[in-house]
């Protein structure tokens, strides 16, 4: 074997290598591998008690009631109102025979407050004698508009009023 190819035999060995071994190093890197989230304590054991004399945990805070809340359902019997406040506005929570309707307290016509008349089953305002049913609608008198309608959210037992 003369020098010439031998040398050149020896290059192209090195060569031949150094591309081996660039592309057995970048064949082993998964590009996923750096992008997978880790779940947290995966394949640990749970998470040790707290030390002691440290506060105990809180509980998480409770969630948001939905409106304001006007009473309990046994508080709002069939054909029985109660008064609540929304916002400053007194409210006419009434249950219609098992639906419960939200209605302002407040006449359309001149302002005064009005009442729930149960052996009626209207409300009515002492000032004109205006009268409204359950769902604020005119029934008589002079009020020129119905009662505002408000949302009634019912959670567990309790009776909430919502903005409608
Ligand atoms: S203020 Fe209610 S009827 Fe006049």
């Amino acid at each position: 074997m003369s020098q010439l190819p031998r040398r050149r035999f020896i290059q192209r060995s090195i060569l031949l290598l150094g591309s081996a071994s660039t592309t057995a190093c970048t064949s082993t890197q998964n590009p996923d591998d750096s992008v997978v989230p880790r779940k947290p304590n995966a394949g640990s054991s749970p998470s040790p008690s707290p030390p002691e004399g440290s506060p105990p945990k809180q509980a998480p805070p409770l969630a948001e009631p939905p409106g304001v809340l006007v009473g309990n359902l046994e508080q709002l019997a069939p054909g029985s109102a109660r008064v609540a406040s929304y916002k400053g506005l007194p409210l006419i929570v009434i249950n219609d025979g098992g639906q419960l309707r939200a209605v302002s307290g407040i006449c359309t016509h001149e302002n005064c407050e009005v009442e729930w008349r149960a052996e009626l089953g209207i409300i009515q305002c002492p000032c004109h004698d205006g009268r409204f049913d359950t769902r604020g609608k005119v029934l008589s008198g002079p009020p020129p508009a119905p009662l505002l309608q408000f949302g009634v959210v019912v959670e567990g037992e309790q009776v909430y009023i919502v903005n409608s």
